[in-house]
């Protein structure tokens, strides 16, 4: 939530930083500015809205200089308008900030007690007039910050620059991420990668209490109390052109169909076809770990966390291990019961989320061997894992996450498929039929991808007006049906809601009449039966059904209003198959009605707050 970015070295820093925002815009975008240092002081544009109206504010009164730092914002403290947009500046201060912070209200009293002047409502001009009676007292700008730094509680990531030291910019985070990037000249930072990869490749992560000074030449890295920090940088792996729309309309789109070959780069090198095994030698887990494991908890939020109810499944089903999910936020705070004995599995697209990031490090302090599945390469739920388990679906920029997902359920089952092999609960038959499945997944998807997205855009055009849609499964199924009904919530406003099939009886049948669309996930598994009964009861009801049915099902869609196919799969593997024509779904009933696919209202990427 909120993106920062910065920019020290000899060409102009706005177009950087504005670049740089943009790639950042789907963290936050109700309000925006940039602060430049400039030949007589520190000059600040802000504006309302999205990135466009800073870029209009700016064409007005242009900002020269070399040195500056930019935000993009979500609002948590103070809603979105010009005054409580970022940069927030106090005397020779100015401050963008990703975070909350929980005392401010406090320190807000504090300092209007001694006499400041706090012109917005939010968290984060405090932190700016911290630091400026810090500088009244006679500090340089690090010592300023590390002072005021200790009085505050909570997260943040920050940028600072001050009027007296004009070339260079101070960073420093506390459970907010923050990346540096180095190159020859220049240094930047921001708070995602696709932000620098324009200008470097060679990166930093901060970590929690430490502290860098930016300069042209490079940065210099300390602890909070002034321990020196020596960190190499490492090489991203991702190109600028992975972070760009190619020729599609939305950045979702692009993602769905990006979705074969993210599962190629997932699954690259860990099929080991020859023994109807798994490679993934950087789970850290021994074979004895393996047969030892007690009990997996799977902790993750949103599209996420239906991820992890398919990783269930697969691991009660494949490694006859008992498996529990839990969403991070209600896990956090309750003693729920973990400890030794539990794998802890943290499933995260961008290894940021504040809920599952405190639950897994909660889990962990109990004792419980935390193991990451992450999309974003050193970020902060791998960095606090016993190990990680990257997904490669390259960057995902649409908040609605597609790719990243289908990569997640990759790592689940080959996750699950590791497992039982370990445990002697899959047999090599068994092995080798999953094995070979997953390794023409990304094939199979992408033979129909064209299609399914013109049947969908078809069904699409005699349902966009539906208020209600429900979407039913079981089994496997039934995780793909609450996502199919988060992504279309969260980017055409449409409400929705998945449900065990099985569930409707137990109440939402009562919604039910010939205005509601149904959409049925029936893949030809072991629930065909029972799916279809569910089906015919809402039916029944005269609701309109879209059936997800497998090729050449006649007998299912002749009992369907209007229906999309998907490839025959093994039944472990439905879930990649059936989810793809419920992002489609969502994305055209999104773009019919024109909302703002890539940047829904009210939502960022990275959750970064509690
Ligand atoms: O980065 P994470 O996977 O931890 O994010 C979790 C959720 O915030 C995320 O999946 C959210 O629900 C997406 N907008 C779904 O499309």
């Amino acid at each position: 939530m909120c993106g920062i970015v910065g920019h020290v070295g000899a060409e102009k820093a706005t177009p950087i930083l504005l670049d740089g925002l943009r790639r950042l815009e789907y963290r936050g975008y109700d309000s925006a500015g940039l602060a430049v240092h400039a030949s007589d002081g520190i000059e600040i544009v802000r504006a309302v809205g999205k990135l466009r109206n800073l870029e209009k504010a700016l064409s007005e009164k242009g900002l020269l200089g070399t040195v500056g730092i930019g935000h993009t914002r979500w609002a948590t403290h103070g809603r979105p308008s010009e005054v409580n947009a970022h940069p927030h500046i106090a005397g020779p201060i100015a401050v963008v900030h990703n975070g909350i912070i929980e005392n401010h209200l406090e320190l807000r009293a504090e300092l209007e007690a001694s006499g400041f002047t706090i012109a917005s409502d939010t968290d984060t001009e405090i932190i700016a007039h911290l630091i400026h009676r810090e500088t009244q007292a006679g500090h340089d700008m690090v010592t300023a910050i590390r002072h005021s730094l200790g009085h505050v509680e909570g997260a943040y990531a920050i940028a600072v620059l001050s009027e007296r030291e004009p070339n260079r910019i101070v960073v420093a985070k506390s459970a907010s991420p923050l990346v540096i990037g180095v190159s020859n000249g220049a240094t930047y930072c921001a708070s995602d990668i696709p932000a620098l990869l324009p200008y470097t490749n060679e990166m930093v992560f901060l970590e929690d209490s430490e502290i860098a000074v930016l300069e042209a030449e490079g940065f210099t890295l300390t602890k909070l109390d002034g321990t020196p920090v020596s960190r190499r940088s490492r090489k991203i792996s991702w190109s600028p052109v992975m972070a760009e729309k190619d020729g599609y309309k939305h950045f979702m789109l692009k993602e769905i169909f990006e979705q074969p070959r993210a599962l190629e780069d997932t699954l690259r090198g860990r099929l080991d076809r020859e023994n109807a095994d798994i490679f993934t030698p950087e789970i850290g887990l021994s074979e004895d770990d393996a047969k030892r494991i007690d009990r997996v908890i799977l902790l993750a939020c949103g599209t996420s966390h239906h991820a992890t109810i398919a990783g269930r499944y697969w691991l009660e089903e494949l490694a006859k291990v008992p498996a529990i999910t839990e969403l991070a936020s209600e896990f956090r705070g309750r003693d729920a019961v973990v400890g030794e004995g539990d794998l802890v599995i943290a499933v995260s697209q961008s290894g940021e989320t504040i809920d599952t990031l405190m639950a897994a490090k909660e889990a962990k302090e109990r004792g419980a061997k935390v193991l990451a599945i992450a999309n974003v390469n050193g970020s902060a739920i791998p960095r606090m894992a016993d190990a990680s388990f990257y997904t490669h679906a390259g960057p995902e920029i649409g908040v609605a996450s597609t790719k990243c997902f289908m990569t997640q359920l990759a790592n689940l089952l080959m996750f699950s498929i590791w497992l039982g092999r370990r445990r002697g609960t899959i047999d090599d038959a068994q092995a080798a039929e999953l094995v070979e499945g997953l390794a023409r997944i990304p094939h199979v998807i992408a033979e129909r991808l064209r299609e399914t997205h013109l049947m969908v855009t078809d069904i699409v055009r005699d349902f966009s007006e539906a208020r209600d849609v429900l979407f039913l499964g079981r089994g496997l199924s039934f995780p793909m049906a609450l996502e199919g009904a988060l992504k279309l919530k969260e980017i055409s406003y449409v409400h929705a809601e998945g449900y065990a099939a099985g569930e409707m009886k137990h109440g939402p049948i009562a919604l039910l009449d010939a205005h509601v669309p149904v959409v049925v996930l029936m893949p030809q598994d072991r629930h065909y039966d029972r799916v279809s009964s569910n089906m015919q009861e809402a039916r029944a009801r005269e609701a309109k059904i879209i059936g997800v049915t497998t090729a050449g099902d006649t007998q299912a869609q002749s009992l369907c209003d209007r229906f999309v196919e998907v490839a025959p799969t093994h039944e472990a593997l439905s879930p990649f198959v059936t989810v793809v024509p419920l992002q489609l779904y969502a994305y055209c009933v999104a773009d019919h009605k024109g909302t703002d696919v890539d940047q829904p209202r009210n939502l960022a990427k990275t959750v970064t707050v509690e």
